[in-house]
């Protein structure tokens, strides 16, 4: 990763593409395309037209979306402002820092969602009610003051 690159704010990340005549290969290495060491990769696929996923934020977890196949739009909240990016390139990820509301939605028919993390799965990252988290952005701003 470039040394400038700045791991507080949601950013989309380039990955290498190799152009052939039998199909493009795009890769990632940890520390390298994404700027953490991967610890857990999942994927969301088959979801029903209409439906959304996540609806949450991670306490100290930090993550990059990739849309494999097909589209959908990541949207973001820190307390403050809304982010909305949408996704529909294999070659592009979405770095998510820690601490951001996020829900998946609009999923293209056939759309594959790939996840890589830096932490295990483990529920008590999760953040699943808005209120609580609103409060925890405005906490960790005022500690920030003092
Ligand atoms: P969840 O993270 O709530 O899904 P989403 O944010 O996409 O709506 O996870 C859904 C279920 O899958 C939940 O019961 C926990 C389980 N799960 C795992 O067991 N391991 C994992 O790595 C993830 C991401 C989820």
């Amino acid at each position: 990763m470039p040394p400038e690159f700045d791991s507080s704010i949601p950013q989309i990340i380039q990955f290498p593409k190799i152009p052939d005549e039998r199909g493009n290969l795009s890769v990632i290495e940890q520390c390298n395309q994404v700027p953490f060491e991967i610890q857990r990769v999942y994927w969301i696929y088959d979801v029903p037209g209409g439906d959304m996923r996540g609806a949450h934020a991670y306490k100290t977890l930090n993550e990059v979306i990739i849309a494999i196949s097909g589209s959908y739009d990541v949207v973001l909240h820190d307390g403050t402002r809304e982010y909305r990016y949408q996704l529909n390139r294999s070659y592009y990820g979405l770095f998510v820092p820690k601490m951001m509301w996020r829900h998946i939605e609009n999923f293209s028919t056939n759309s594959l969602a790939l996840i890589v993390a830096d932490q295990p799965y483990n529920q008590q990252e999760y953040i699943r009610d808005y209120t609580e988290f609103v409060q925890q952005k405005k906490a960790d701003a005022a500690s920030h003051r003092i």
